[in-house]
């Protein structure tokens, strides 16, 4: 895992050799976890801390082991991009975007790469952006939510569990009960 984040790191840092650009990794159980768990990319606070889901999106992570009954080192938790996509305001305002095309197909290699190192059991999407990562552009989350699928990564097959983005809930609060039962679900199939 070491020499995979050196390797990252090295190639980014020929990338964007001007531009001060913090990489966030994975962190939690990189040993064949029963869950790898794949956000989006990271925000203001995982960048600031160097690590995923923390902050706000730590929160929302909190609700989702208590639920399926396991502890934040129990896992591994990563995101597709390693990186802060941000949007700068006309009065100069920094604040989080959607990853890019650019960023996707940069990260996405490194992103199958990370997966054959953990071996992960079942691999939890969160939101559109890590389920067509792993699926395909043509995947969307409403039609693949809350039930288990396959998919193939450098020739191996691997369980996939997709969820709603938790930040997506807070936006609209219908998905939440539905994002609780797609929750009660991965348990029974964990
Ligand atoms: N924080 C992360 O690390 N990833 C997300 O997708 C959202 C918040």
């Amino acid at each position: 895992m070491e020499q995979f984040r050196r390797r990252c790191r090295a190639f980014f840092d020929t990338l964007w050799p001007a531009e001060e650009k913090t990489l966030v990794f994975g962190e939690g159980k990189t040993d064949h976890p029963p869950i790898m768990l794949i956000g989006e990319a990271p925000g203001e606070q995982e960048t600031l801390q160097g690590r995923p889901f923390v902050g706000k999106a730590g929160k929302n992570l909190d609700g989702f082991l208590q639920v399926v009954g396991l502890n934040r080192e129990d896992i591994y938790i990563s995101n597709v991009v390693k990186v802060r996509p941000t949007k700068v305001s006309p009065k100069g305002s920094v604040s989080n975007r959607p990853p890019n095309q650019e960023e996707l197909a940069l990260f996405t290699p490194y992103l199958y790469e990370e997966i054959m190192l953990v071996q992960p059991g079942m691999i939890v999407t969160l939101g559109n952006v890590a389920l067509k990562a792993l699926l395909g552009k043509d995947a969307v989350i409403g039609a693949y939510h809350g039930r288990v699928t396959e998919t193939t990564v450098q020739g191996q097959g691997f369980r996939v569990f997709p969820l709603y983005h938790p930040a997506s809930i807070i936006y609209n609060r219908s998905l939440t009960e539905v994002y609780q039962q797609d929750l009660e679900r991965l348990k029974t199939v964990i």
